[in-house]
């Protein structure tokens, strides 16, 4: 396992594997690694001859500072992880500094309004610091694929667009859910759920699912209607957002139209730990 916290010696080893071919894949993370950013990893490692993680808590995408400071740091155990994998994987963890210079900041994207939508709206400034961060890791990485997770699919819109207005010539490659038997979407923020919280979480992917089952037949409305209600009687889950999507523009709507990708999205609140998931619906 080679571990880089400069990006200098990456670009150096980068650059030498480009002289010798090789395809390389990408699968940039913020740490706290569990088994939905391993199945990406491993996916990477089918399709690639050399893969690189990196590991980087990224200070531009967190609104709230708390949230920055609480989030988990823990590289030890995250190599150990990525070890079990495979001992060829190459892992950048470099320090802020070393990414933004003297000054953390973020560049000002215009995504053409899917910053907007969902997430955007709870989390201004968000995408920007998503946005800035994968520019600075596209470059000095200059991978040939690069691994998304569908869990964080306004995400994964948002960087096949910052591909485009960077004109960077990576593929972006967007891997399922990965899920708990109980249907709990796996997240690094899931370990701050308390017993009853994990009990209760289920009911996001269930009522998902209810929702994907009955899209066919029901309206938008009495579809929002039902989950609002499915909320209301749980006294450990709070609904922030429910909104079914146009895919293509992640738009929410009132009314669907034929020929049209459609997704359901949703973000709870457990106590303070905020937890997103989203379904495709046809
Ligand atoms: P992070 O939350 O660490 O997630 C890293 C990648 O793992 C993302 O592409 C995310 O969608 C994916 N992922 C997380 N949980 C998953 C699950 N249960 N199933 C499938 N994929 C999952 O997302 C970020 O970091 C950051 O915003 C980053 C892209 C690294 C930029 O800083």
């Amino acid at each position: 396992m080679r571990v880089y916290e400069k990006r200098l010696d990456v670009k150096q080893h980068v650059a030498d594997l480009h002289k010798q071919k090789k395809s390389i894949g990408f699968v940039p993370t913020m740490g706290a690694l569990h088994q939905g950013h391993l199945a990406l990893v491993k996916r990477a490692i089918d399709e690639n001859q050399v893969v690189i993680v990196s590991i980087f808590v990224n200070p531009t995408q967190f609104n709230n500072s708390e949230d920055l400071i609480n989030y988990p740091r823990t590289l030890e155990s995250d190599i150990a992880l990525l070890s079990k994998v495979s001992d060829d994987i190459i892992v950048f963890a470099p320090l802020p500094k070393e990414i933004y210079g003297e000054e953390t900041k973020s560049i000002k994207y215009d995504f053409k309004g899917l910053e907007n939508e969902m997430e955007g709206k709870f989390r201004p400034g968000h995408f920007d610091g998503v946005g800035t961060v994968l520019k600075h890791f596209f470059t000095i990485v200059s991978p040939t694929k690069a691994y998304f997770g569908e869990k964080d699919f306004q995400q994964l819109q948002i960087v096949r667009k910052l591909v485009t207005i960077e004109k960077m010539s990576l593929e972006i490659i967007g891997c399922p859910i990965y899920r708990e038997e109980s249907g709990l979407a796996l997240s690094s923020r899931n370990k701050r759920l308390s017993q009853k919280q994990l009990q209760a979480s289920p009911l996001i992917y269930k009522t998902l699912n209810q929702v994907k089952n009955d899209f066919g037949t029901k309206s938008v409305k009495n579809l929002t209607d039902w989950i609002t209600e499915q909320f209301k009687n749980n006294d450990l889950l709070e609904l922030e957002y429910f909104e079914i999507a146009k895919v293509s523009n992640l738009k929410s709507i009132r009314r669907k139209r034929k020929d049209t990708k459609y997704r359901a999205f949703i973000a709870v609140f457990a106590g303070e730990v905020r937890l997103i998931d989203n379904i495709a619906l046809n």
